[in-house]
């Protein structure tokens, strides 16, 4: 007689999420996730309105959208707030909203508009700070220990590439917040860790060079050591999180999980 096996059971049963950047790529695949991973309520929050109501719905009725605009501590404290009081609790806490460029063309040393920089910092770098402050505010309060908060950060976190400056700096500062706020959060029994995609053919990415989902697929393929997997997908990404934000990874703090395929370094 053959071995009889039962499901697993879902990773994430009950829990309470709330996933910035969730109207889209990283953000969607992983609402996605979490929600199919028995997730009690995942709430969306992004910019962008009609798009993350339309992908909370799609999702189904655990799945809630809300405009938070990460810039805004106001938006963002407002939005957790709401989560703990329509849900009773915030477990996890998935800071991932980001931008690529805030101005046309390059940014490069010698041409660096600070300006724009100071709007990437904003979004990539106090945003996502404001995220990591507010959850972790209210897990400390409801006494959530084993929660968790997962930042997205980049291959770029750790190297250099000349031409997106100001991109580069603002995830090695993601990755700064994610090394200190572990240290901070630990006595709370709270995690933090960060993922870092490597080339994910997102809107993203190809919004900003207007190409097809194909085309910077191929581009990347040129980049990465692994081959014959296919291209790094959103889902990919989105499984990493998870595994982060789950007891998978229960004694994994302050880590950052470089998920690339083996994406030689730029520089
Ligand atoms: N796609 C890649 O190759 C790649 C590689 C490394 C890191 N990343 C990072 O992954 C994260 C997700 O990006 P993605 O590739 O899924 O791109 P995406 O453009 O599909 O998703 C990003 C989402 O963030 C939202 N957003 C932007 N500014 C915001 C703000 N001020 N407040 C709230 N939401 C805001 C956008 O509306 C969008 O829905 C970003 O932090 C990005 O830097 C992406």
């Amino acid at each position: 007689m053959g071995e009889i096996t039962s499901p697993r059971p879902p990773k994430l049963q009950g829990k309470v999420a709330i996933i910035t950047g969730g109207a889209s790529g990283i953000g969607e695949a992983t609402a996605r996730l979490f929600a199919n991973e028995g997730a009690r309520a995942v709430v969306i929050a992004d910019i962008q309105d009609e798009l993350g109501q339309k992908v909370a719905s799609s999702i189904g009725d655990q799945c809630t959208y809300m405009h938070c605009d990460v810039t805004n501590e106001d938006q963002v404290k407002a939005l957790v707030e709401s989560t703990v009081h329509n849900f009773g609790k915030l477990d996890i806490m998935f800071s991932n909203a980001g931008v690529l460029r805030t101005c046309k063309g390059d940014q490069k040393i010698l041409d660096l508009d600070l300006d724009a920089s100071d709007l990437m910092f904003a979004i990539n770098v106090r945003g996502m700070a404001a995220c990591v402050k507010h959850a972790a505010r209210a897990m400390v309060e409801g006494g959530i220990r084993g929660g968790s908060i997962v930042c997205t950060a980049s291959l770029v976190a750790a190297w250099g590439i000349p031409q997106s400056i100001d991109y580069v700096m603002s995830k090695h500062a993601v990755l700064g917040l994610v090394r200190a706020a572990s240290k901070g959060l630990g006595e709370h029994g709270i995690r933090v860790n960060c993922v870092s995609p490597g080339g994910v053919a997102t809107p993203l990415v190809c919004g900003e060079f207007h190409m097809s989902v194909e085309e910077c697929e191929k581009i990347f393929d040129g980049d990465i050591g692994l081959k014959g997997c296919g291209a790094l997908k959103a889902e990919d990404m989105a499984n990493a999180v998870l595994f982060l934000s789950s007891q998978d990874s229960a004694f994994v703090t302050g880590h950052n999980l470089v998920v690339d395929a083996g994406t030689r370094p730029y520089a």
